[in-house]
């Protein structure tokens, strides 16, 4: 056996990658699939299309590689997280389109649910605030809204889960015979689950009305989960991990151990701090979540910063606003300028996420004079990026009481190296950019490669991690101090911008 496959489920696309027993990509592919807004605020995914899209990829990963399942070890999932379906157990159909992570159709459920007790109100028991990102006011919503749902559901006619669920359950024989389960990072991001006992809470269940019957079971991240169905390209090759992508791309960073850390720049941004065995709550606005857990021992937690809007931003200036052509050329356009020219940009498109959690703040664009043209906006808009990581990454020190030295990044955006200037001179500390940019499709290769021996531990795997690029801060400590002030001006000037 001399490869791992892993499978990246994300928001905008799915990758399947080949990686070797150096950790390295051998091949891959990919394929983007739909967006659906059908309202302000509504983000959904046909889980379908992003099923055949699994498949093809594989498909197009194996024959670029041409390489066949004989030589696979194991199978990797990562995938976008929060999402939800609910399907028919019989048929395999979703009742509704999957709703997205970014969707906030069900901030009347969180406003209800915080009427008693607040928005902080299970924190300690799942270490998230109440909000609509997570997942559990979505499989609500659905139970609601497609008729006969609810009855259907308590007779055990409907399952649920989160895009791994989904698709672990499908590559498994689906209704023949699949597979229904999920892994503890993201059971961890429900709503439902016991961050402690790691078990589903039946008080939250109860509370948000969803019956136990549709839930999958919680495995550990690095575990077997099944074996891939007959006539698939990969048939039985087992499945031996899942990791949220968040959590895969800290695996795939190597970050296996207390203190470490990355920053993923992708649709949004998502640093992770590892706590090692401890579960730290936030008292700064950052989430607590499970970095990973092997089989067979205890649970690895992190503490989150969760930043909504960041290559969002970017699709956004050039879909919308029609900008620049291609998202990399933000880079030529924003180096074109010195300088914002007194721009900032706070994008608040879904509210603000870490550390505020303000539901009710919308996007807005300060400091426009005549002199101030496109390239100072996609500038602004980088500078966004750069102060917003900045600031979860001030949360994370606050709260582990420890100096993140270094930040290690990933993600879609740091092909992007003016960002990453900009992003030292922000934050003041060096910014490392790995060989292998895909840390996330890395991570699940790792999770998985890890179950069935093909690696044999985390120390073998901290050797696979290089240093590809770094930058330095190179602007003053007063100029730096002016330019946060600013940005902290803005942020608060968004605040309860909806009633
Ligand atoms: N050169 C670039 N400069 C700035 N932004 C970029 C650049 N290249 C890509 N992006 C942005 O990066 C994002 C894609 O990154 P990535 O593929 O890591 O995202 P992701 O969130 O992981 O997506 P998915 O959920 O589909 O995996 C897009 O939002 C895109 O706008
Ligand atoms: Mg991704």
């Amino acid at each position: 056996m001399t490869y791992v496959v892993a499978i990246d489920q994300g928001t905008t696309s799915t990758r399947a990658m080949i990686v070797d027993v150096q950790g390295l990509p051998v091949a891959s592919g990919q394929l983007e699939h739909r967006q659906y807004f059908p309202q302000p605020g509504w983000v959904e995914h046909d889980a379908g299309e992003i099923w055949r899209n699994t498949r093809e990829v594989v498909g197009i990963a194996l024959s670029h590689a041409d390489i066949t399942r004989h030589e696979m070890a194991a199978v990797g999932i990562a995938n976008q997280r929060e999402t939800v379906v609910v399907w028919d157990r019989r048929t395999g159909e979703p009742i509704h389109r999957a709703i997205v992570w970014q969707d906030t159709r069900t901030q009347d459920y969180v406003d209800r649910l915080a009427k008693d007790g607040g928005t902080d109100r299970f924190k300690s028991l799942t270490g998230l605030p109440l909000a609509t990102y997570f997942s559990a006011t979505k499989i609500a919503w659905i139970l609601d809204h497609v008729a006969g749902a609810k009855e259907r559901a308590v007779r055990g006619e409907l399952l649920c889960g989160t895009i791994d669920t989904w698709l672990v359950w499908n590559l498994t024989g689906g209704p023949d015979g699949g597979v229904h389960a999920t892994d503890v990072t993201n059971a961890s991001r429900t709503l439902l689950m016991d961050i402690t006992t790691l078990q589903w809470s039946e008080e939250q269940l109860e509370l948000f009305d969803i019956p136990r019957v549709m839930l999958p079971e919680i495995k550990a991240s690095s575990a077997l989960y099944g074996s891939i169905e007959s006539s698939s390209l990969l048939r039985e090759v087992p499945i031996a991990g899942i990791l949220g992508d968040q959590q895969a791309a800290t695996f795939g960073q190597a970050a296996f151990d207390k203190g470490d850390s990355k920053n993923t720049y992708g649709t949004g941004n998502f640093l992770i701090v590892n706590t090692g065995d401890e579960l730290v709550a936030s008292r700064h606005g950052l989430i607590s979540t499970v970095a990973y857990q092997r089989e067979g021992q205890p649970p690895r937690y992190a503490l989150e910063g969760s930043i909504a809007v960041t290559g969002s931003l970017v699709q956004w200036l050039r879909d919308s606003l029609g900008l620049f052509e291609n998202a990399a050329d933000i880079e030529t356009l924003a180096m074109s300028v010195d300088d914002t020219g007194g721009v900032v940009m706070v994008p608040a498109f879904s509210g603000l996420y870490a550390p505020y959690w303000r539901p009710e703040a919308r996007g807005a664009i300060f400091g426009l004079t005549r002199y101030a043209t496109r390239a100072h906006i996609a500038r602004a808009a980088l500078e966004s990026v750069a102060f917003q990581s900045r600031e979860v990454i001030e949360a994370a020190q606050a709260d582990t009481h420890t100096s993140i030295p270094v930040l290690k990044v990933d993600g879609g955006m740091v092909a992007n190296e003016l960002l990453l200037q900009l992003q030292a001179d922000i934050w003041g500390k060096p910014v490392v950019r790995p060989r292998v940019m895909e840390t996330t499709a890395l991570g699940a290769a790792y999770a998985a490669g890890l179950t069935v021996g093909f690696w044999q531990d985390t120390e073998q795997l901290r050797g696979l991690w290089h240093e590809d690029s770094r930058w330095e801060p190179s602007i003053s400590i007063n100029d730096r101090a002016v330019r946060v002030a600013q940005w902290h001006k803005a942020v608060t000037r968004t605040f309860d911008w909806v009633e």
